[in-house]
């Protein structure tokens, strides 16, 4: 079978654990990048917009000596007149790895089930796992180890908060959530969450495809200087973007040496290249390669 990336909890800790000490690597090496993709080609497909994502892989891509094709949903056959099992056995003929983004998860589960190249997920309605790698790449950099540290997550309960539920126990960090109770049970009070945290995190209230939802209640869960000031005096604050200021973080918040959102924006590329790279091993690529 080939190596799929689609969520953080079907891969080995050990193997994630070598994907992001690479990535620590390739980020060292980033204007001497090592060409070990040379000759392979990703192809990405979108049914949601993109800035990060689709701009990281490639450039990832690029930098390693590979190629790319983008491909939106709309433009292709799979928007309607081509099955899932076609499109992918297809597509597996033209390129060495492909990446999507799309809503449903089971369906890119199913469409990975038929390819017989890597796919990689770049972001599902269930799981963000090169966002949380990339995450956790910023969170060892600015703060070392993340085993044992708190990371507070205040706001929505969305894909990427359920991503951060399947690391926490693979990388022995406590996860606490501070969201409505109608949308997350066991939620901490703001203040609880923050206190003493390590990292605190936030993301976007109305996810793509939730136009017109409702934000009034998760109004308490903004990240504000006062939530800032309850963790610990080196907490970082991260973000995955795109921000959306006076809502779930204030903008004095992100003036702040604290904020780490760029950092993080940027190791999207670093984790990813080296996500490439595990996932394009056994179709010769060296990853050990200076
Ligand atoms: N964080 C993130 O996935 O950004 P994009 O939606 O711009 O890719």
């Amino acid at each position: 079978m080939p190596r799929h990336f689609l969520n953080l909890d079907d891969i080995n800790v050990d193997i994630l654990k070598s994907i992001l000490k690479h990535a620590h690597e390739l980020k060292a090496q980033k204007f001497e990048p090592p060409q070990i993709l040379r000759g392979h080609t990703l192809a990405m497909i979108f049914d949601k917009r993109s800035t990060r994502t689709r701009i990281s892989f490639e450039v990832g891509m690029k930098q390693l000596g590979g190629h790319t094709v983008i491909l939106n949903m709309d433009d292709i056959q799979l928007s309607g007149a081509e099955s899932l099992e076609d499109t992918a056995n297809v597509l597996s003929r033209y390129v060495d790895a492909i990446m999507i983004r799309m809503s449903d998860h089971e369906v890119l589960s199913e469409f990975a089930s038929h390819c017989s190249v890597p796919v990689i997920n770049g972001m599902t309605d269930l799981s963000h796992p090169c966002q949380i790698m990339a995450d956790i790449l910023t969170i060892e950099e600015k703060l070392g180890n993340i085993a044992g540290k708190k990371v507070a997550w205040f706001g929505d309960y969305n894909n990427v908060t359920k991503t951060f539920e399947q690391a926490a126990p693979l990388f022995d960090f406590e996860l606490v959530i501070s969201a409505p109770e109608d949308i997350y049970a066991d939620a901490a009070a703001p203040m609880d969450a923050a206190k003493d945290a390590d990292v605190i995190v936030t993301d976007t209230w109305v996810s793509m495809g939730q136009e017109g939802k409702g934000i009034d209640k998760f109004r308490p869960f903004s990240v504000t200087p006062e939530i800032m000031a309850a963790a610990k005096d080196e907490a970082i604050f991260m973000h995955c973007m795109p921000i959306h200021e006076n809502e779930e973080v204030s903008p004095a918040v992100l003036k702040t040496p604290a904020c780490v959102i760029y950092d993080e924006a940027e190791n999207r590329l670093h984790a990813q290249k080296a996500i490439l790279a595990w996932c394009l091993e056994e179709a010769g690529v060296n990853v050990a390669a200076e």
